[in-house]
């Protein structure tokens, strides 16, 4: 600005005629000056304003999309910028909400789920204190459900430690080689009672003995066990079978029923915590629906992901791979 006007002064002492006094030649420029000083002022009055009108529109919720957010013309490069971050604000905030959703919505199904059997529990307890402990026809049943209630009360409060342990990262994997058949083998006798008590044959198709896995087995275990549990659990007749394929550089485990199966519709649902297609019949079962999130999590955390394949009333397949 100052070297603007001493430019115009040097000109203007130029061009005009000799005699002409300073002052004449000095107010022409005092009032240039004031013009310039009073045009940049207004400009950047201007956008100041854009600007705190776009934070006061931010601020009260009163903008919805990046594409309302105008600032004065000379501010593109900072309206791009206000619009990025608010897009990531946006973003931020849509996820704080999901997980405040997520976090309430879990704290329901914990306080439905616990509820059920404690009421259960408490109710056979009251009618055997009213006398029922007396009857010989009732007494050892109502203690017996009251056992098998407190034994659900104990897999879902195991379950919960998992899911909390898993998600706040606290689940600590031992990886080593094992040998894939040994150990199936002995997951699977811990469940045939379960098989045969339904008159379902369980059945591990042979394989390379020597093949080895390599991840955590105690963790994987608990991954075999629920996939197995569940196709006896919603498989009425038929068979529950495992099998494994050897690829070049994975084992691909496949647990295959002959159950209920489950529709396209509820397919992609089965791996949230507390989902059950039928939620009378899971829960009959003893299920609560955190089965399936826990196999989730810990097939990940091997770097893998679960399939499932199903057609209803013909089956299921679930598979998942390792690396051998
Ligand atoms: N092999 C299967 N055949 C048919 N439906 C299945 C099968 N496996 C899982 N499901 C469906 O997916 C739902 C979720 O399974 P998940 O293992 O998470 O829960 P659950 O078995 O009901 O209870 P939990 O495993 O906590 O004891 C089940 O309730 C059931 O509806
Ligand atoms: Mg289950």
């Amino acid at each position: 600005m100052l070297l603007l006007s001493g430019l115009l002064l040097l000109l203007l002492l130029f061009l005009t005629p000799e005699g002409t006094g300073f002052w004449t030649l000095l107010i022409p420029i005092l009032i240039f000056d004031v013009a310039v000083l009073y045009y940049i002022g207004e400009k950047r009055s201007r956008e100041l304003s854009s600007i705190e009108s776009v934070i006061h529109a931010i601020r009260k919720d009163m903008i919805t999309s990046a594409e309302d957010i105008h600032l004065d013309k000379g501010l593109k490069s900072l309206q791009s910028e206000v619009k990025k971050m608010f897009l990531r604000l946006q973003n931020d905030i849509n996820y704080l909400k999901h997980l405040e959703r997520v976090r309430s919505e879990f704290l329901g199904n914990v306080s439905h789920e616990l509820r059920t059997p404690i009421f259960a529990i408490q109710g056979f307890l009251e009618t055997l204190l009213d006398g029922a402990i007396d009857d010989p026809k009732v007494n050892r049943s109502f203690l017996e459900k009251a056992n098998k209630h407190t034994e659900n009360l104990n897999s879902l409060l195991s379950d919960l430690i998992d899911i909390s342990m898993i998600e706040s990262h606290e689940m600590h994997l031992s990886f080593r080689y094992f040998k894939l058949f040994e150990f199936l083998d002995s997951v699977l006798q811990e469940l045939l009672p379960r098989a045969s008590a339904k008159n379902l044959q369980l059945k591990l198709h042979p394989f390379r003995e020597e093949l080895k896995a390599f991840g955590d087995k105690n963790r994987l275990k608990q991954v075999i066990l629920n996939l197995v549990e569940n196709a006896i659990k919603y498989t009425d007749q038929g068979s529950v079978e495992i099998s494994v394929e050897e690829e070049e550089k994975s084992v691909k485990i496949i647990v295959k029923d002959t159950g209920i199966g489950i529709s396209r519709r509820d397919l992609p649902r089965i791996f949230e915590r507390f989902f059950r297609v039928d939620k009378d019949r899971s829960r009959a079962a003893g299920g609560t629906g955190l089965g399936l999130a826990i196999v989730k999590h810990i097939v990940e955390a091997h770097g893998s992901s679960v399939e499932v394949e199903s057609i209803v009333g013909q089956g299921s397949e679930f598979s998942f791979r390792l690396k051998k």
